[in-house]
Parts: structure tokens; sequence; C-alpha cells
């Protein structure tokens, strides 16, 4: 067999663009499991089957491989969380995720743009991981976008369509959160970044901020504006607060970083690095300014 290099490979694979999908089943104790993919594909119309490849890996691999019903969420645009959560966050994941049952009692994830309950028809094992086939026994759909991923990023053509157009829809709302053990960075499968949520709209974007990361378990003090900007590549405009919060009781997805080691951490964007180290920078004399311009350039205010 040929030795291919592992990393060229995956690199190649991720070349194929994909939707993001979460899914899902009940362990044997009736625990509800879950995990994100983008190796669902549909298959064939009569009867309707649907597979998704679960890897050997997953923590769920048991369940999913013993179960008799699962289900497929479609991650809409803006569920870029939703996607986060089911890769990385080792704690409850649907505490966090807003999520109804399907007929099967099976949790079908909430704001997905279409949802497929499933009867398992098939498991064939394939290498590290195993490809399940399922006979689609309900489905939903709304209009919308999906979610997007192509080369380890995730993207949204919504958001790329009107970054052509027009100015940036999606508004990103993030907190720079200083704690007496450092500054509290998420981790994210593309690098670092301050939490932030997606908020749905211009307005109401502070309480967005608060609510959405009261949910992941930060209680912060929000301060002054420290960065606004358009990032023309994303399609997004950025708002970044200054806060303080305490150290949260549980960090699983998150990390407390000294400010002086924040210019070495690797971020999700060259945006969110810049801004960064002009925090890293700023904070040494608690003297900081508003930064104001797209991804690229722009002006720093004092205020
Ligand atoms: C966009 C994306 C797509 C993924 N697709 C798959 C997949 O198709 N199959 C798989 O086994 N893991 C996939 N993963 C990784 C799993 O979601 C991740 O390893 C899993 O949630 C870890 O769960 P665990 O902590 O319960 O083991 C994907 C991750 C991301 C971010």
């Amino acid at each position: 067999m040929t030795a291919f290099d592992p990393k060229e490979i995956r690199k190649a694979f991720g070349r194929f663009m994909t939707g993001v999908t979460v899914v899902t089943t009940r362990a044997n104790d009736g625990t509800p499991v879950g995990f994100t993919a983008n190796s669902f594909t549909s298959v064939s119309l009569d009867p309707p089957l649907l597979l998704v490849c679960p890897g050997k890996f997953l923590s769920s691999f048991d369940a999913f491989e013993n179960a008799t019903h699962f289900a497929v969420s479609v991650l809409a645009e803006g569920q870029e969380e939703v996607s986060n959560t089911f890769a990385g966050f080792k704690g409850d994941r649907f505490a966090r995720i807003p999520h109804e049952q399907d007929l099967n009692g099976v949790p079908v994830i909430n704001g997905a743009v279409a949802w497929f309950s499933c009867q398992t028809h098939r498991v064939m094992p394939a290498g590290d991981h195993t490809v399940l086939v399922g006979q689609v026994t309900g489905f939903d759909h709304h209009s919308g976008g999906g979610l997007g991923y192509a080369d380890g990023r995730y993207f949204s053509l919504g958001l790329e369509r009107a970054a052509g157009e027009s100015p940036p829809s999606g508004a990103v709302v993030g907190a720079i959160v200083e704690t007496p053990a450092g500054v509290l960075l998420e981790e994210t499968p593309h690098g670092l970044r301050p939490p932030q949520v997606m908020a749905n709209s211009r307005t109401n974007q502070l309480e967005s901020l608060s609510d959405g990361l009261a949910v992941r378990g930060m209680k912060v003090d929000l301060g002054r504006v420290y960065s606004a900007y358009d990032d023309r590549r994303l399609g997004t405009h950025h708002t970044y607060v200054l806060a303080t919060a305490p150290v949260p009781t549980d960090m699983r997805g998150l990390r407390c970083v000294a400010s002086d080691d924040l210019s070495r951490l690797g971020f999700a964007t060259p945006a969110i690095a810049t801004m960064m180290s002009r925090f890293a920078t700023e904070t040494r004399t608690r003297s900081f300014t508003l930064y104001l311009g797209d991804e690229d350039a722009g002006d720093t205010h004092k205020t």
C-alpha cells in the first residue's frame, strides 16, 4: 500500500467543499450523544437513504455503531458555535445547544436548515471510520443558507454573496475578557479568538453577547468598545468590547492567557491576531485606543 503523508491527504480531502451536520443518537442507557460531521451524503431516493461516517475515535462511536435510530441536522449559516460544540466541547453538549426530539426520541438541533430522522439501514466498517447508512423515516427543511466547510474553515454562501454586493450582513460581537488569571480565549479549529457570538441584528448586540457568554459560563462585565471592523474576506462585521469576569468554573473550550503571551499565540484570523497584539501592548499602560476599519487597514483613536 502506498504510504501517503497523512497531513497531505487530509488537506486534499479538505479541498472538497461540504456542508456541516450534527449527527445524534441515544446511547444504550438513554444518554443523548452527537458529533459534528461533514461526511454526510444523500444516497438514494427510493428508498430514501443517507450516509454519514462516524470515526472510531469518537467517544460516542459504540452508540452509533449499535444505534437502531439516529438523526442528522444540517446546520444553518451562523451555527458555527453549534458545530464547534459538537466537534470539541467535552461536557454536556445538549445542555448548551437548543434542540428538540424527533419521533424516535433522538435530539435534533433547533435552527437547522434541514433534519432527517433515520432508522439504521446498514453499518459498514471502513478503515478508521464506519459508513452508517440510514433510512429516512421523517424529515423537515427550512429556507435559508446552510453552513459551509472547506479547507478546515467555515464559510457561508449568504455572507460571501453579501460581501460581494453590499456591506457585510453578519454581525459578530465578542469580548476581550480579562480575568484575575489572564485573558480568556476560546479555542476553535482555526485557532484562538476572544469569546464571541453571531448577533442576529445590529441592535441588542451587547445583550446577545452577555447572554451568549453567560450560557457558556462567563459572567462578564462589559466595558467600552475596543475594535469595530469589517472582515471583507469573511463578509462579517466585528465588534469587540473590553470586559472583565471571574475565572469561569468550567474552562472547557477556553484558555486563560497572560497578556505578555498573547502575541505568541495562533489566532483564528489575521485581524484577531492584530487586535490581540495591540491589546497586549496597550494593556501594559492601560491606555486603550479604539480601532475602526477593516481587516487590513483602519484608524486607532484615543478614547
Ligand atoms: C466540520 C467538521 C466535520 C467533521 N466531520 C466528521 C465526520 O464526518 N466524522 C467524524 O467521525 N468526525 C468528524 N468531525 C470530528 C468530530 O466532530 C469530533 O471528533 C467529535 O465531535 C469529537 O467527539 P468526542 O469528544 O465525543 O469524541 C468533524 C469535525 C468538524 C469540525
